[in-house]
C-alpha cells in the first residue's frame, strides 16, 4: 500500500485551485453556524482541519513527523480555534453527549492536538480516552457500546470513536490502543453488516444496519450510517497507515481496507435500487425505492471512496470502477448545492425516518459537503 508522493505535488497544490463545481466558502460557514451538538461540532473541526490545514489531518503527507503528534499554535488553526471553546477541561467526557458515548469523542483528536501546547486539554482527551475504553458497557462481543445506559451499537460509532482512540494511542505510542481501536471496528462489523443473504437485494451484501440494541433496534440501510461506518475506518486506516510504528501492519491494513470496501461494494453494486434516479443521489435507505435521494450519505460515502483512492491506490484509484462511481454521485452532490451553500434535499439529522426532506441545512451535511470537497482536491492533486 503506498503513500503517495506529497512532495511532488505541493506545488501544483499551491498552483492550481481544484474547482469542486461548489462555493466550499458557503457550505463550510453553513457548518459552522449550523452545528449545534456534540457530533457535529466534532465533525465540523474534522471538516474544517482537512479543508484548511490538510497537512495536520491523517490524510496529509506526514501527519506525525519524528512519529509524534506535531506542536501546533491552536490559535493558527481554523478547527481548533473554532472547537476549543466546546471542550470542558473540568469534566471526565469532553462535552455533554446526552446519553452517546461515541459523540463527545469526536472532540478528541482536535483535544488531543491543543493538549500538546496546552496540559489540561491532553488531561481532558485522557479521560475521554479512558471513559470509553474502560467505562462504557460493551455489547456480548465486547464492542464498545454507543449509549452509557446499555450496551447499544449505532453505525454513527465507527466515526466519532475509533479516529479519536487511534490518534490517542500514536500521542501515548500505545500500539495495544491502536490494535484494540482496529478490533473495535470488526466488532461492530460483526453485529451491524447486514445478512441480505435471504432478500431480494442480495447484491448488497456487506452494507451495515444502523442500531442493534436491546431498547432500540433500528436494522435499516441507512446511508449516513454507512458513511459513518466507512469515513470513520478510512480514518483509522490512514493513521495506521501514517504513524511509523504501524506503517507495517499489513494484515490489519487489509482487514481495513477490506471492511470498507465491503460497504462501498454493497452500495454500488446496489446502485439500480441504492441510487435514485431522477436526483442521482444515494436514497436514505439504500435498498428502499420509496425513499428519496438524499445529500448527507451521498457527500460521505462519494468522500470515503477519494480518500481511499489516495490510501489504497492499486483497489480504489484512478482508472478503477470505484472513482467512476463517485465521479458521478460528486456531480449529483454539485447539482444540489444552493446559492446560500446548503446542500438540499438531506436527511433530517434528528430523526432519519422522517421522510420530509431537510432543506434548510443539515449540520453533519454541511461538514460532508465539506469533507467531500477537501477528499476531492487532495485526489486531483495526489492521485
Ligand atoms: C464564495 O463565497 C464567498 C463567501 O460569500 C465569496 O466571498 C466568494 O467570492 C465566493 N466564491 C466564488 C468563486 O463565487
Ligand atoms: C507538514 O509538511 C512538511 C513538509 O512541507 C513536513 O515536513 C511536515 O512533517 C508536515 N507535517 C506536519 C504535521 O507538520
Ligand atoms: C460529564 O461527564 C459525564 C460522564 O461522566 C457525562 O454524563 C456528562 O454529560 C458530562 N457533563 C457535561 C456537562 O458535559
Ligand atoms: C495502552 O492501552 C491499553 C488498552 O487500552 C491499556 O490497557 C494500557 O494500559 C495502555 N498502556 C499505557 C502505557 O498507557
Ligand atoms: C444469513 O442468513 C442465512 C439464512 O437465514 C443463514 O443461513 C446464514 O447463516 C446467515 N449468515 C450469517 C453470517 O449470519
Ligand atoms: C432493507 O434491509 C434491511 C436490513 O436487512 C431489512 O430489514 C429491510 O426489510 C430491507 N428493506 C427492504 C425494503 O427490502
Amino acid at each position: 500500500m503506498a503513500v503517495p508522493d506529497f512532495f511532488s505535488a505541493i506545488l501544483l497544490y499551491i498552483l492550481i485551485p481544484v474547482d469542486i463545481g461548489y462555493n466550499v466558502s458557503l457550505v463550510v460557514d453553513q457548518a459552522r453556524h449550523l452545528s449545534s451538538h456534540s457530533w457535529e461540532y466534532g465533525t465540523a473541526a474534522e471538516a474544517l482541519l482537512e479543508l484548511y490545514d490538510p497537512n495536520l489531518s491523517i490524510f496529509g503527507p506526514e501527519p506525525f513527523p519524528g512519529g509524534q503528534v506535531p506542536d501546533v499554535d491552536w490559535t493558527k488553526v481554523n478547527a481548533l480555534s473554532y472547537v476549543k471553546p466546546f471542550i470542558l477541561t473540568n469534566n471526565e467526557t469532553l462535552i455533554d453527549g446526552d446519553g452517546a458515548v461515541g459523540d463527545p469523542a469526536s472532540l478528541g483528536v482536535s483535544a488531543v492536538m491543543i493538549g500538546q501546547t496546552d496540559k489540561t486539554y491532553f488531561d481532558a482527551a485522557s479521560r475521554e480516552q479512558n471513559y470509553v475504553v474502560n467505562v462504557a458497557p460493551r455489547a456480548w462481543n465486547d464492542a464498545i457500546s454507543q449509549r452509557y445506559n446499555t450496551p447499544e451499537l449505532w453505525a454513527d460509532f465507527v466515526y466519532m470513536a475509533p479516529p479519536f482512540l487511534a490518534y490517542y494511542a500514536v500521542a501515548t505510542a500505545n500500539t495495544s490502543l491502536l490494535r484494540l481501536t482496529i478490533q473495535q471496528c470488526g466488532l461492530y462489523r460483526q453485529i451491524l453488516q447486514a445478512n441480505m443473504t435471504t432478500t431480494t437485494q442480495k447484491n448488497m451484501q456487506g452494507i451495515w444496519e444502523h442500531i442493534i440494541g436491546p431498547n432500540d433496534y433500528q436494522p435499516g440501510l441507512w446511508s449516513t450510517g454507512n458513511g459513518w461506518a466507512a469515513a470513520g475506518m478510512t480514518r483509522v486506516l490512514a493513521t495506521t497507515l501514517k504513524w511509523e510504528i504501524s506503517a507495517s501492519w499489513t494484515p490489519e491494513q487489509q482487514l481495513l481496507t477490506q471492511w470498507i470496501k465491503e460497504i462501498i461494494d454493497g452500495i454500488m453494486e446496489g446502485s439500480a435500487t441504492s441510487i435514485e434516479p431522477s436526483s442521482g443521489l444515494l436514497r436514505n435507505y439504500l435498498n428502499a425505492t420509496s425513499w428519496f435521494g438524499e445529500t448527507s450519505g451521498t457527500a460521505l460515502i462519494s468522500s470515503v471512496v477519494y480518500r481511499m483512492a489516495i490510501l489504497v491506490p492499486d483497489i480504489f484509484g484512478q482508472g478503477s470502477i470505484y472513482i467512476t462511481w463517485a465521479e458521478k454521485l460528486r456531480k449529483s452532490i454539485v447539482a444540489h448545492v444552493d446559492a446560500n451553500g446548503i446542500l438540499s434535499p438531506a436527511i433530517n439529522p434528528l430523526s432519519w425516518d422522517d421522510d420530509t426532506p431537510y432543506t434548510t441545512g443539515s449540520p453533519e451535511g454541511q461538514s460532508f459537503g465539506v469533507l467531500l470537497a477537501a477528499a476531492y482536491r487532495d485526489w486531483n492533486y495526489l492521485d
